[in-house]
């Protein structure tokens, strides 16, 4: 746990509006809306985000296949598993499963920073590895299993991760903190990573942190270690 209190601490950002303009949310409903926030999906095009929040579906409606629409001139069908729940898309054959996700599934917790593959934001889970999902064409997951951040969350219960990046005020903006996390479950999930900081520090590298947290972000992985789930 972190050596101070962080639940009602003040952001003091100058950029950033007032506390009387609009009032922030806790830091740890951040995070669980982090997870939320893309729950809505749609075979079809894109959803606006407003519409996907107020559309998510409960966990049971989830698992009811989504098929796609019917194919546009050049698109084709790929079926995936997202979250648990099969999902049809149909993509034009350069279609990144990045804006797949965002703009096709509505989970936009999943962020595009540099969109070159060198800042980690973009991280998701293809088939439980850890895959920076701007470099990956969509087509070539037709089959496989995609777990985001909007996954890691179960019942309203925040993963272990997620837990420990709270207790460890583990962000700042919040912008690079979704593929951090998704970054760290997989760390923390294969054994040919070893246990000390340096290792970690080194399997988390592709992950960049704008705002510098770093230091947390190494204490809440290290922390959640003990409370991973057997099988996730
Ligand atoms: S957005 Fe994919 S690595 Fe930066
Ligand atoms: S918390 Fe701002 S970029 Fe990492």
């Amino acid at each position: 746990m972190a050596d101070h209190d962080i639940s009602e601490k003040p952001h003091a950002c100058p950029s950033c509006p007032s506390p009387e303009a609009a009032p922030a949310p806790s830091r740890r409903s951040f995070l669980m809306s982090m997870g939320a926030s893309g729950l809505a999906v749609t075979g079809g095009g894109l959803i606006p985000r407003g519409q996907a929040q107020a559309a998510a579906p409960a966990a049971a409606e989830a698992q009811v296949p989504v098929a796609a629409a019917p194919l546009a001139p050049g698109e084709q069908t790929v079926n995936l598993v997202v979250n648990g729940a099969k999902r049809s898309v149909n993509v034009p054959p350069n279609a990144v499963l990045l804006d797949v996700v965002r703009e096709k599934l509505g989970l936009t917790g999943t962020k595009k920073g540099c969109d070159h593959g060198q800042c980690g934001a973009c991280t998701l889970h293809v088939n439980g590895t850890a895959v920076n999902s701007c470099l990956s064409l969509a087509v070539m997951h037709d089959g496989d299993e995609i777990t985001t951040i909007e996954g890691l969350a179960q019942e309203g219960t925040l993963h272990p991760v997620q837990e420990a990046f709270w207790a460890h005020d583990a962000y700042q903006c919040g912008y690079c903190t979704s593929g951090q996390m998704m970054s760290a479950v997989a760390i923390l999930k294969d054994a040919r990573i070893g246990r000390d900081d340096a290792s970690v520090r080194e399997a988390m590298s592709g992950n960049i942190c704008r705002c510098g947290a770093y230091k947390n972000i190494l204490a809440a992985v290290q922390s959640a270690r003990t409370n991973m789930p057997k099988v996730s």
